[in-house]
């Protein structure tokens, strides 16, 4: 993923990008773990940093720990978040999970547009249980993920409308079909179930817009 450009191209192709991450923040920052002071916050596949930028505004008490596998989305967000006090790690939340400590460590997590771009192979599922067995228990991830659609027989008319609010956003055809490649949405019920498998309760949806599905999950006890 090329970081130059990237949040304009995501603006064209995500309904509601610009408010994403400060949503995503305050949902979390109300969760019980991580409502309280200095919490230990983990922003997962961060990025260029949106998140990131959100919660240093939103919740400069907390402690964060950002990572991703990506160096050069790591280069990018620790320019934009410049001398901002965060633990940066170039990894996958998978690799994190080896370190010694981070078991149970943290009291809340963001993924936002992580999981889309794993396989349904068992690479969603070892990402999601590696971000359960980071969180103590009790503890919730916010979840934000491009979704395949429950309503069938609307699905051909919500795909037209995806691609007219991206040609409404200034993106050619080529570039938002690139923009939509080497993606695996997946639906509610096998999502519930990934993430039953991982450690968590049930999703609770708490918004969406066209495919794009924002839900919270507690890690079970
Ligand atoms: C589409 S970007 C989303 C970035 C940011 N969260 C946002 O909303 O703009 C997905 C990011 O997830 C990272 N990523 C992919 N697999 C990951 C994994 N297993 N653990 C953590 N991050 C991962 C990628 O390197 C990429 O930077």
């Amino acid at each position: 993923m090329n970081p130059a450009g990237y949040d304009r191209l995501q603006s064209q192709v995500i309904p509601g990008y610009g408010s994403l991450a400060r949503l995503a923040v305050a949902l979390l920052s109300c969760s019980p773990e991580a409502g309280s002071s200095a919490a230990e916050v983990l922003v997962a596949g961060c990025g260029t940093g949106a998140e990131l930028l959100e919660a240093v505004a939103q919740r400069p008490d907390w402690r964060l720990t950002a990572l991703d596998p990506s160096a050069e989305m790591l280069a990018e967000s620790q320019q934009r978040l410049g001398s901002a006090p965060i633990s940066w790690q170039q990894s996958t939340v998978e690799e994190l999970l080896n370190e010694p400590g981070v078991e149970g460590r943290f009291s809340g997590a963001l993924s936002v547009l992580v999981l889309q771009s794993l396989p349904d192979d068992g690479s969603k599922l070892a990402f999601l249980t590696a971000l359960a067995r980071c969180l103590k228990p009790g503890a919730q991830l916010v979840l934000v993920d491009l979704m395949r659609s429950g309503l069938v027989s609307l699905e051909p008319q919500l795909d037209a409308s995806w691609l007219a609010f991206q040609a409404a956003s200034g993106l050619d055809a080529s570039a938002a079909l690139g923009a939509t490649q080497g993606l695996h949405p997946i639906g509610l019920a096998r999502l519930t179930s990934l993430v039953n498998a991982a450690g968590f309760g049930d999703p609770a949806r708490i918004f969406q817009a066209l495919g794009f599905e924002g839900f919270l999950l507690q890690r079970q006890a």
